[in-house]
């Protein structure tokens, strides 16, 4: 085959590729169909890109999707997990290490695009880090959030009191991922140097 027609081939193979990833407009599904639907998994390092954008426009944020570049791109060890309802990543969540005197991560920054919220995405990406953080023998998760939301899936404030760290206060939670593995634990949390970074 003349090397134009394979080019024009190609060209049309991926143009099809592209239109089976483009997601129907999702006001037309349940809610229950589409969290049914939605395959929770680790992020590939070419979606980088992709999380990025996604954590930009659900946040408004340019700082979270810099925050998720600049730890992914570094030394850090990052656990990068996405939500994904055909073929379009709607949701993602990345785990840190941290240095700590138990081993542990921190989640952050956690974000869901606007037209997938109140469908427990959100919550299925964070049991979904949970599982994934034990599973790799991890003590610990450390958050910054509103508790509302982070209590529910067991992180407390009164498990992070005893840690220092610049974000230190309410809003700063932990959660054991064995038993009693905060227990009369204490000492310094040092995040990668991103985290400080954020504006
Ligand atoms: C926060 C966020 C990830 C939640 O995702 P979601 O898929 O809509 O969440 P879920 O469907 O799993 O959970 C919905 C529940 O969380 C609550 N919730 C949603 N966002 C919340 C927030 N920012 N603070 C407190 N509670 C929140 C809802 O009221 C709802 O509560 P209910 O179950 O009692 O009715 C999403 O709103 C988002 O991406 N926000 C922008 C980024 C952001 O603020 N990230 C920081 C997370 S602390």
């Amino acid at each position: 085959m003349p090397q134009f027609y394979c080019r024009k081939v190609k060209r049309l193979l991926t143009m099809g590729l592209n239109r089976v990833k483009t997601c129907p407009n999702i006001e037309s599904f349940p809610k229950l169909m589409i969290i049914q639907q939605t395959v929770f998994r680790i992020a590939k390092a070419n979606e980088l890109d992709t999380v990025i954008a996604l954590q930009t426009s659900a946040s408004g944020q340019k700082s979270e999707g810099k925050l998720v570049q600049e730890l992914v791109s570094s030394e850090t060890t990052t656990l990068s997990l996405l939500a994904e309802f055909r073929c379009e990543i709607i949701g993602h969540v990345l785990l840190s290490q941290i240095q700590a005197p138990i081993k542990a991560v921190a989640l952050a920054p956690l974000a869901v695009l606007a037209p997938y919220r109140e469908m427990q995405i959100g919550s299925e990406l964070v049991r979904y880090a949970i599982k994934l953080a034990r599973e790799k023998g991890y003590q610990a998760i450390f958050v910054l959030g509103d508790t509302n939301y982070y209590e529910r899936f067991g992180f407390s404030g009164s498990l992070a009191n005893n840690f220092e760290c610049p974000w230190q206060g309410r809003n700063f939670m932990a959660k054991e991922l064995a038993e009693n593995a905060l227990k009369d634990q204490s000492g310094a949390l040092t995040y990668p140097k991103a985290f400080l970074e954020i504006e």
